[in-house]
């Protein structure tokens, strides 16, 4: 299996990823980093840690709190379509005897820092580990800020953020991972690692039904089901009221599944700027699309993911979660 960490802002779709990595044979999780995003980074560890309380792998991932708010905007969180905890707010769940279904957590995170531990994985797995990028990106550009050649050693990030044939989702112009830390996501577009882009132009053709949700807790009633219906609730009524469809994209599974199998999405090279300033357009991505003309100027730094086959990536979902 593949050496990966994870790199999370611990919301819903961001659970759901979780889970895919714990249970996935191809993926070994090494470490959850968890950043300010979604939700607080507090909450959003205390997410992270409720999925492992879920899953109980046989190993569990290191989980590192990283960075508490963007590099250089004030912070900016999505708890208005995560639900308050960033987790669907599991507070309000209660077993028939009345009593919490999701109890508080026992367990805490590991007092290491995120970005030590970015840096201490990425020296020891080298080019065999894949860091899966789940929100802002912050941990990973503070990380190649203190030492960029050590993140330079390993083989290649995917990240779920921007867009580059689409809109933006948290404005006209950006995708909410880029938007809530542009400078963070231009530092990654400029580090000379291996990126993949998992933008909006894929994840938005990926999205989960709530049919199929509770059939699935139906068909196979377990703590890992019931979860997955309890915490997209708040989530997909967003959805159900902002998109038109009663269910939710898929984001950063999408993400998580291109780490296990590339051949889900077909992908074009090219050069990647984010745009830090802009009245109108801060945290947009912009793609060169100029292929002949911008080679010379500005050779590809990206793989940006423009197809998926929504089939084949909802089946590999429906296995692992
Ligand atoms: C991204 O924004 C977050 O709210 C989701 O978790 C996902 O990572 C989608 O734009
Ligand atoms: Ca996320």
């Amino acid at each position: 299996p593949i050496p990966v960490i994870v790199d999370t802002d611990g919301g819903v779709d961001d659970a759901l990823a979780l889970i895919m990595a714990l249970n996935s044979p191809q993926l070994d999780l090494k470490a959850v980093t968890v950043v300010a995003g979604n939700v607080n980074v507090d909450l959003a560890t205390n997410n992270v840690l409720h999925v492992l309380s879920i899953v109980e792998p046989d190993t569990s991932p290191i989980v590192a709190k990283g960075c508490e708010k963007p590099l250089v905007r004030p912070p900016f969180n999505a708890a208005g379509i995560h639900g308050a905890d960033g987790l669907g707010e599991l507070d309000q769940f209660l077993e028939a005897d009345g009593t919490p279904r999701y109890p508080k957590l026992t367990i805490e995170p590991s007092t290491e820092n995120a970005i030590e531990l970015l840096l201490k994985t990425a020296q020891e797995y080298g080019d065999s580990l894949i860091i899966i990028a789940l929100g802002p990106l912050t941990n990973l550009a503070t990380a190649i800020q203190k030492d960029g050649a050590t993140m330079k050693k390993i083989g290649r990030i995917v990240i779920m953020g921007g867009a580059v044939t689409v809109p933006g989702n948290i404005t006209a112009a950006a995708e909410f991972n880029f938007f809530v830390d542009p400078h963070a996501a231009q530092i990654v577009m400029e580090s000379g690692i291996p990126l993949t882009l998992v933008g909006l132009d894929v994840t938005m053709k990926a999205p989960l039904a709530r049919q199929v949700v509770e059939d699935n807790l139906q068909r196979r009633p377990s703590k890992v089901t019931q979860f997955i219906a309890d915490c997209t609730g708040i989530y997909m009524t967003f959805h159900r009221d902002n998109e038109g469809f009663h269910g939710c994209y898929l984001h950063d599974p999408l993400a998580v599944a291109v780490a296990i199998d590339p051949s889900l999405v077909t992908t074009k090279s090219l050069y990647m700027m984010v745009e830090t300033e802009g009245r109108f357009t801060s945290g947009m991505s912009l793609g060169d699309r100029r292929d002949r003309r911008s080679e010379k100027t500005n050779p590809p730094n990206v793989e940006a993911c423009l197809e998926v086959d929504t089939e084949r990536f909802l089946q590999l979902f429906d296995q692992l979660v």
